[in-house]
């Protein structure tokens, strides 16, 4: 009897013979392009050259032929060759080099070729956030908090953690935008006054000790929140939400006077970088005040971010907030960022950092 053909080694066969079909002439012409670069340099940016180079992964001698090809065609400088050839052979990978080169200024470049190589150099590198003018702040930061993964200190040092509390403060610069991050290095404008304020009814607010307000956005999400709670047989409402500069004064000296000023640095906002000046926090009460063990909390913590709110003081992140944990501040910044936050597990201020200030993620 005839055989079967075999089809489905057939099949594959063709679809092997397909992919080589596609990937020879690229790896044919990646390597044309090494070989025959006097055809194709001239027509090439000097950084797409550098590109190709490390990309197609030349060996030493290749890599330094191109580089005295370069310098006669004046592509590149005698200076720019030395750095490439003194960063590789200390090790650094294509894209250290590249980054460097791009970003560093000579005084810098020497400065960093004297160090030795340090595998922990290459990882801040590659950091998102990494800024080289930073370099010796994330250093020292590390020897100081040795348990901190490279991503965890070029964060903080982002946040200025490694300065002091209000020293060197910067002021922000669009306190009206529902994102804006205020800490103990972020500061709002003594006359700030959010133009979009709202009186809380009293259903949401305890009011008897004053009419309590916030802004349009944040209370239209706070009372259909409240509703929702309700609903499921829970209850809060706002005991403290917006104050100004002057009222924020006054909280936080009336702690100090009660509590001394040690705990009260780490419950009481000095005014100027209190959430409460933006409008957009809230301390919620259920008679006493919200703890971690009760109902009201554990509801909050599954759907406050779906109502755009998020607790912005948890013990986990008291050397990043500055704050001791408070269960019952929440703040708003709107539902798609609040369940990102909550989704990615973080503090607002390094979500903030990574997610927000940082441009080459937006
Ligand atoms: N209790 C918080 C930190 C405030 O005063 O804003
Ligand atoms: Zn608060």
């Amino acid at each position: 009897m005839k055989k079967k053909p075999n089809y489905k080694l057939r099949r594959n066969m063709a679809k092997v013979i397909l992919v080589l079909l596609i990937l020879l002439p690229i790896l044919i012409i990646n390597r044309t392009k090494i070989l025959n670069l006097t055809v194709y340099i001239p027509n090439m940016k000097y950084s797409s050259i550098i590109d190709s180079m490390f990309e197609i992964g030349y060996t030493k001698d290749e890599v330094e032929s191109t580089l005295n090809y370069l310098k006669e065609k004046n592509k590149i400088s005698d200076e720019t060759q030395n750095y490439i050839l003194k960063l590789d052979s200390k090790g650094y990978k294509k894209s250290t080099i590249d980054y460097l080169l791009r970003n560093i200024n000579k005084t810098q470049m020497t400065e960093f070729l004297a160090k030795k190589y340090n595998k922990d150099y290459e990882e801040y590198i590659e950091n998102d956030l990494f800024d080289y003018s930073k370099f010796e702040r994330y250093l020292a930061y590390q020897k100081k908090h040795d348990k901190l993964s490279v991503d965890e200190v070029v964060f903080r040092i982002e946040l200025n953690l490694d300065k002091t509390y209000y020293e060197d403060s910067t002021i922000v610069k669009d306190p009206d935008d529902i994102t804006v991050l205020t800490n103990k290095y972020l500061e709002i404008p003594e006359d700030y006054e959010p133009k979009d304020l709202v009186d809380m009814d009293s259903k949401y607010a305890n009011n008897t000790y004053g009419q309590k307000k916030l802004r349009k956005e944040a209370y239209d999400a706070f009372v259909k929140m409240v509703d929702a709670a309700s609903n499921d047989g829970v209850t809060f409402y706002a005991e403290s939400a917006y104050r100004s500069f002057s009222y924020q004064n006054k909280i936080y000296k009336n702690y100090i006077y009660e509590n001394g000023s040690e705990k009260a640095e780490k419950y009481a906002a000095r005014p100027g970088f209190s959430e409460h000046e933006l409008g957009l926090a809230i301390d919620l009460a259920n008679i006493w005040t919200i703890t971690t063990k009760g109902e009201e909390y554990k509801w909050l913590s599954k759907n406050a971010h779906k109502y755009g709110y998020i607790f912005r003081y948890k013990e986990e992140w008291e050397d990043i907030t500055g704050y001791s944990a408070e269960s019952w501040h929440i703040r708003y910044v709107g539902k798609k960022i609040a369940t990102d936050v909550v989704n990615k597990n973080m503090s607002y201020e390094e979500y903030y950092i990574k997610y927000i200030a940082n441009k080459k993620n937006n």
